[in-house]
């Protein structure tokens, strides 16, 4: 029977589970996040019948489904805010300036990863502006998305979104894109066939193994929630991942400060890039 209400966390229960997700994800949760879990998996622990956060990290740790339990447990914590067009400058630069120096170089395909796509929001809106900007007859660009989250990832295969997907999005783009049908936004077929999800985490080496080698990587607003050994881990597979010259692309509160030097930052004016040497 589910009970309402939240399941009270002991300090030492916290550090467990806090270490477990650790673990599994590379996601930090400081003692102030302390709520936050608890909020988040007292209504889980109650479906499951226990009574406590220790039979919770217990079941975790040994029962035969602990492996099923991780995944539920990872879609449970993660933060998954996203939205179309977010932080477009970086997304302009790439269409209106990497990839054709890219083509006119003489690249005709191009790999773009995005490497914690949530919903789906960042690689789509990826997708319209190159649809937008003509670039797609002189060159074949092939786009990854990938999460930990196995229910946002199915969410962004659907392609349906709610207004709060659009902040700011030019409604020219959203009749252009989508077709409307009651409060959901489907988004148009020739779109959705541009991106090809997959589930990776980002701490695991093979994360990167469905994209091969990629020309950009967008890797925004999942950094903060790492600490630097994490953080490090990722972005040594990013360097290993892109290209010579390839683009890094991170959210505008992070940063490779204290984490590498092996990248040259460039300021393109609305914005950083990390360009591999
Ligand atoms: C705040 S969203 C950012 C979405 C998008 N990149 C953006 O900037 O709008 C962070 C995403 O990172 C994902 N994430 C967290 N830890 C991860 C990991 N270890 N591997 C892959 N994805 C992870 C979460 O599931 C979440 O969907």
């Amino acid at each position: 029977m589910i009970n309402a209400g939240t399941i009270k966390l002991k300090d030492d229960e916290f550090a467990e589970l806090a270490d477990i997700i650790y673990k599994h994800s590379g996601i930090t949760f400081s003692a102030t996040k302390k709520y936050l879990l608890e909020n988040r998996l007292s209504r889980r622990i109650q479906e499951l019948n226990f009574n406590s956060f220790k039979d919770y990290i217990y079941y975790l740790k040994y029962d035969v489904k602990k492996m099923q339990e991780m995944i539920t447990l990872l879609n449970l914590v993660t933060i998954n805010e996203t939205y179309f067009l977010r932080e477009r400058p970086q997304m302009d630069y790439l269409v209106n300036k990497v990839i054709p120096e890219m083509i006119s170089k003489g690249k005709r395909n191009i790999k773009i990863w995005s490497a914690a796509c949530s919903t789906g929001e960042e690689p789509y809106s990826i997708a319209i502006l190159l649809k937008e900007s003509g670039i797609l007859s002189k060159a074949r660009v092939d786009i990854f998305a990938s999460d930990i989250n196995t229910e946002v990832l199915e969410t962004a295969q659907k392609g349906e979104y709610r207004t709060v997907s659009f902040r700011g999005v030019p409604p020219t783009i959203i009749n252009k894109y989508f077709e409307k049908d009651g409060f959901i936004y489907k988004l148009s077929p020739e779109i959705k066939n541009m991106v090809t999800f997959y589930k990776a985490n980002l701490i695991d080496r093979m994360a990167s193994s469905r994209v091969g080698m990629a020309d950009a990587i967008f890797c925004r607003n999942v950094l903060i929630y790492f600490d630097i050994p994490a953080k490090q881990k990722v972005i040594d597979m990013f360097y290993k991942t892109l290209a010579k010259d390839g683009f890094l692309f991170l959210g505008h509160s992070e940063t490779l400060n204290k984490i590498t030097d092996s990248f040259k930052m460039h300021n393109f004016g609305g914005g950083i890039v990390y360009i591999k040497e």
